[in-house]
């Protein structure tokens, strides 16, 4: 009896690390591509996966903009990218995605200070109900419309440095997302509800955006030297559940822990999507474990991809 019970619990803690280190780890981005001359923007890199990210391309000898909300967090930030990198070479510049004029005096700034621009990384995100400065649905707002503005008016100077690139962090949640148009056209927002669920879905629709929007852009750029990819970064123990009930987190810290990607792991398929040569046919295809993969039909929907780079243009007064 006790001999079984050892077994079993022999073969429980042999699985469990097995699937920790070899499919939760995920595969590396094995790119040995050097960046120097180069000039890289990371938005959201104060924390999680975006200050990894930043910190690896810096070391590849980039110029790296940290392109953050708090001016706090993003300077203590980059002292640490400075150091981890061992580079010089990086900078902080405020961004707030929620809210439009900080978009606009983000380029504003950047294109004036900076010559070049050749990898745009779209990582920021939220997880949070609630309502941008410009009256926006939060998430909708800042995982969508901010990077759709800042996209768009940095895109020249994408195409002026070419062959460049844009690469946009969703997430697997895309899949459950849905874009309800009345709900946009009505309250700009995705979604209103705050449950669970109703929070958990207006998520996954600001992700399934972000994989919508890099299916219309791959088309707007057809010709020119710029190329954009999305992508699933995998789960990954980082800070992106801030915001939710401290009873959730608590349940999940243990999980997230032992069973998520840390934040080096969890940046691998950016980096994959930013760096890997060869990738220039695949542009507007999403990406997860730095493997291209297929997506839904909803995903690479030409007339709701066409409707809401549309939509967002009027509610970002580009239009
Ligand atoms: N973690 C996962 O399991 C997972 C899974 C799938 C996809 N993703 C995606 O991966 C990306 C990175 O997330 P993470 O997991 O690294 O989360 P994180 O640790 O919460 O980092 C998110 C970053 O976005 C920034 N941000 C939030 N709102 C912003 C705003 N209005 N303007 C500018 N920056 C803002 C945050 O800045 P502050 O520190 O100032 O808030 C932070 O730097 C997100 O797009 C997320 O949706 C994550
Ligand atoms: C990622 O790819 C590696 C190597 O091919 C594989 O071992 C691992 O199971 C994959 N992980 C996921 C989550 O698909
Ligand atoms: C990234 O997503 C944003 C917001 O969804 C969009 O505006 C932008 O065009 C996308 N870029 C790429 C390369 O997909
Ligand atoms: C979100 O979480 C952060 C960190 O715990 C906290 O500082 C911030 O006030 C929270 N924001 C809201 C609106 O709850």
């Amino acid at each position: 009896m006790s001999t079984c019970c050892l077994l079993a619990v022999a073969v429980v803690v042999g699985v469990a690390y097995i699937f920790r280190h070899i499919v939760v780890k995920g595969k590396r981005c094995t790119s040995e591509a050097k960046l120097h001359g180069k000039t890289v923007i990371v938005t959201g890199s104060n924390t999680g996966i975006g200050k990894t990210t930043a910190i690896d391309l810096a070391k590849r000898g980039a110029r790296v903009i940290l392109a953050c909300r708090s001016r706090q967090r993003g300077e203590a930030a980059l002292a640490e990218v400075k150091r981890e990198s061992n580079s010089n070479r990086v900078v902080f510049m405020q961004l707030d995605l929620g809210s439009l004029k900080s978009v606009r005096s983000f380029a504003d700034t950047f294109l004036k200070s900076e010559p070049r621009l050749d990898i745009l990384i779209n990582n920021a995100g939220i997880y949070m109900q609630g309502r941008t400065e410009d009256g926006l649905g939060m998430m909708f707002g800042v995982n969508h419309i901010g990077h759709f503005l800042l996209t768009n008016l940095l895109l020249e100077r994408l195409k002026q440095c070419g062959p460049s690139r844009v690469v946009n962090v969703s997430s697997l949640g895309h899949n459950f997302g849905k874009i309800d148009f009345d709900s946009l056209n009505t309250h700009k927002a995705l979604g209103l509800g705050t449950s669970f669920w109703e929070v958990f879905q207006t998520y996954c629709d600001s992700k399934l955006c972000n994989v919508l929007f890099t299916h219309e852009l791959a088309k707007i750029l057809q010709g020119s030297k710029v190329t954009c990819y999305s992508l699933h970064p995998g789960a990954i123990n980082t800070e992106l559940a801030r915001n939710t009930s401290s009873v959730l987190q608590l349940c999940l810290k243990p999980l997230t822990t032992y069973f998520f990607k840390n934040t080096v792991q969890g940046c691998q398929t950016t980096l994959h999507c930013a760096l890997q040569e060869g990738l220039e046919p695949f542009s507007g295809r999403y990406f997860s474990n730095c493997t291209v993969r297929e997506v839904y039909d909803k995903a690479k929907d030409d007339a709701a991809a066409k409707k809401l780079w549309e939509l967002s243009e009027r509610l970002c007064g580009l239009a």
